[in-house]
């Protein structure tokens, strides 16, 4: 009853943003990602008759808090689908993911954590049927089941049994970079979960955002697959840019950016007055991934870290969807 995985976490180009349903993880809208080779999680699972609870070491130590919980929690969702509802697991997860500058590790932690304790409580779901598991994890992991481009389908049914990733792309359709550009400091105060929530329930230009996402999606699905870089990396930024906008519409208002982000963004645009492709792109916290193509490596790289306020750059491309180890 052992098992171990490795999932890579992705980046939005369309972002999820917002649920219209919290227990079950269904988004308010499809969403499209690109999952990142350098980004990684490896987890292993073992289920042991002797444990009478989980015990999940994340980097070497025992966790406790929300971290533990929403493992934990996830678990009893794939215990009560084995129908093993009394099997308890000892879980090692490792992130190759800088979270400690703030970077979400979520999206390849529970991709790697659904994969891994399937198998090891002995179910083999396929890989829509792991995506709707790992969705009930974090919404973003669905999408980290699949390499290269993906989208998740927020389905129509309320028991979510539609609302899936679907892979758009494989990871060497296109070889195109991903800056990870890393605040020195970072103070996420409102996290993606309660921040989406908020937006929903408070933000009058939420509706807009909804509204606006079958064109964006059409357009980008497009551009991806004619390989058209300055499509995909135009749509993508104003979608972020529109993402980031209904959050300064809630109540209360907040943001994720900090001066930093500021002036990287200004920096990319710069960069496009001056006739580089570049584009950013921005989660649920105050990092920025700048995307362009392999050509202007030195010059995007260059330009990044002398940016006061960057502690790291980090270039990385198109990963491979969830595998077993
Ligand atoms: C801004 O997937 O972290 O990164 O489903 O509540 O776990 P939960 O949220 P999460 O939200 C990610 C939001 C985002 C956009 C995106 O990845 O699409």
């Amino acid at each position: 009853m052992k098992a171990a995985a490795k999932a890579h976490t992705n980046i939005a180009l369309i972002k999820y943003w917002g649920k219209r349903d919290d227990a079950l993880i269904l988004p308010m809208n499809n969403s499209l990602s690109l999952t990142l080779d350098g980004f990684y999680t490896t987890t292993a699972v073992e289920f042991q008759n002797s444990l009478s609870a989980d015990r999940f070491y994340l980097n070497g130590r025992l966790t406790e808090g929300t971290a533990y919980s929403r493992v934990t929690a996830f678990l009893d969702r794939i215990r009560d689908v084995a129908g093993q509802p009394d099997r308890f697991a000892e879980i090692h997860s490792t992130n190759h993911v800088p979270t400690a500058a703030g970077f979400a590790s979520s999206a390849s932690g529970f991709a790697a954590l659904a994969a891994a304790a399937t198998k090891a409580i002995g179910l083999a779901p396929n890989e829509q049927e792991l995506s709707m598991l790992t969705r009930q994890g974090s919404g973003s992991a669905c999408r980290s089941i699949y390499g290269g481009f993906v989208e998740w389908e927020k389905g129509t049914e309320a028991d979510g049994s539609d609302s899936y990733a679907v892979p758009v792309a494989p990871a060497d359709h296109w070889n195109i970079k991903v800056a990870a550009v890393i605040l020195s400091s970072d103070e996420k105060k409102v996290l993606s979960r309660e921040g989406m929530k908020r937006t929903v329930d408070t933000s009058v230009y939420y509706p807009a955002w909804v509204a606006s996402i079958p064109d964006d999606l059409a357009a980008i699905k497009d551009g991806i697959m004619a390989k058209d870089f300055e499509k995909v990396g135009a749509i993508a930024e104003a979608n972020c840019l529109r993402m980031h906008a209904t959050t300064l519409a809630a109540r209360p208002p907040f943001s994720y950016w900090q001066s930093t982000t500021i002036s990287i963004m200004q920096a990319v645009q710069d960069l496009r007055a001056g006739g580089v492709p570049a584009f950013f792109t921005i989660d649920a916290g105050p990092n920025v991934k700048v995307l362009y193509t392999p050509e202007y490596e030195e010059t995007v790289r260059n330009t990044l870290r002398h940016i006061s306020g960057v502690h790291d750059v980090t270039v990385t491309g198109p990963g491979s969807g969830v595998s077993y180890i």
